[in-house]
């Protein structure tokens, strides 16, 4: 079995790697994740978060190998999702003097609905300490991070944050370290954790970075992924950009397409940005899988999207990607519906009306093609789409 890592003197690694876990709520997790845990040796003998359940096994393995677990006097739980508390009730069980440590009151409700109320719960608010011997464990709530009862743990005798979902990446490996996989590879999956799970949350990060402020940490112990030790102003300025909103000049083309002319329209688009000397990138929903788009949403400025009509309406791949895109709120965008029909419009409009009701500001009309493409058509498109996005580059 692997052993626990030390990630700093008395401070051990103790979590599960997830290599196989592919879909995380419909969020492709194309490089697994893990749920990570840790042990802190101190006076009294504290473990930070817990596993999703399969996991648990490990988990009090890896502990059995440092420590005897019923030694345990504290359990903090940063977040009651299951993926972090699924091994409470084990730990518990072996430890029943323990006590859990959880936000108040909403952790406390969470973890009791979620758990019973067997538990030995102790609630704590943001500035509320906990002494286990030479350290001092500060908490501080990060509401709506990822969830209503979320916190951080701050270790000031080590330096660390024990940041749960926040700086998490859905990402399995053998090594623990940012600088051990390279800060590329690292912030590709960092990107795509915030677009699909934190992303809604901008305002509540912003007010997350601003308390945190007051705590000097040389690194962040998150629950999912590697741990930054060497990369943590990066992933620190990187939230800072995330949570503002403040997208790129940068254009997004996504679209499905049945007989082609949709598609012809989306490279047109595309090649509009390009002539305009805006980055774009053209993003078949047949072959890109929403989570992945998101993580380009984050950055773009431009968002156009393209649906033939089909059966009165538009193609399902695009509505799927229209609600899902809805629900994370990217804000501040600019929305170019598009695409063709046989008979009646109505794929395109009902993008509009979904673009609409993400608030992206939008040309008057969709832009739409009655049945094949023509150059003549592509050519109006173009010139249309360069002349509606000039309004915007212009000011950028
Ligand atoms: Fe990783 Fe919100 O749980």
């Amino acid at each position: 079995m692997l052993k626990a890592v030390e990630i700093k003197p008395d401070v051990f690694w103790v979590g599960g790697i997830d290599w196989n876990e592919r879909n995380f709520h419909g969020y492709t997790t194309e490089r697994g994740s893990t749920y990570n845990a840790y042990l802190i040796l101190d006076e009294q003998i504290t473990l930070i978060d817990t596993c999703k359940r399969p996991f648990t096994d490990e988990l009090i393995d890896r502990i059995s190998d440092i420590v005897d677990p019923a030694s345990i006097a504290y359990v903090v739980s940063n977040h009651v999702e299951m993926d972090h508390s699924g091994g409470l009730p084990a730990l518990a069980a072996i430890a029943p003097d323990a006590t859990i440590v959880t936000g108040e009151p909403k952790g406390v409700r969470g973890l009791c609905a979620h758990y019973g109320d067997g538990l030995n719960l102790m609630g704590v608010k943001t500035g509320d300490t906990l002494n286990i011997g030479k350290r001092t464990l500060t908490f501080v709530q990060t509401p709506m991070v990822h969830w209503p009862d979320s916190m951080v743990t701050y270790d000031e005798y080590d330096k660390i944050l024990f940041s749960n979902d926040s700086f998490g990446q859905h990402y399995a490996s053998s090594k623990r370290f940012d600088d051990e996989v390279g800060l590329p590879e690292v912030l590709v999956q960092a990107q795509k954790y915030y677009a699909n799970i934190v992303m809604p949350y901008g305002k509540n990060v912003e007010a997350a970075l601003k308390a945190l402020a007051a705590y000097h940490f040389d690194m962040i112990a998150p629950a999912h992924g590697i741990i930054w030790r060497t990369h943590v102003p990066e992933i620190l300025d990187c939230y800072r950009q995330w949570s503002s909103g403040e997208p790129e000049e940068y254009a997004l083309v996504v679209y499905d397409s049945m007989w082609h002319t949709t598609e012809a329209m989306a490279v047109e688009i595309t090649e509009a940005f390009m002539e305009m000397g805006i980055p774009a990138r053209l993003l078949d929903l047949k072959v890109n899988h929403i989570s992945d788009i998101m993580a380009e949403v984050l950055c773009a400025r431009y968002i156009a999207v393209g649906s033939p009509t089909l059966n009165k309406t538009m193609m399902p791949t695009v509505a799927a990607f229209l609600c899902y895109m809805r629900g994370l709120a990217p804000a501040g965008r600019v929305g170019i519906p598009f695409g063709s029909y046989g008979w009646a419009p109505m794929g395109p409009n009902e993008v509009y009306q979904q673009l609409e009701s993400c608030k992206f500001t939008l040309p008057e009309a969709p832009f739409t093609h009655q049945w094949v493409e023509d150059e003549e058509g592509l050519t109006r498109l173009h010139d249309e789409v360069i002349q509606f996005v000039s309004l915007f580059h212009a000011k950028a």
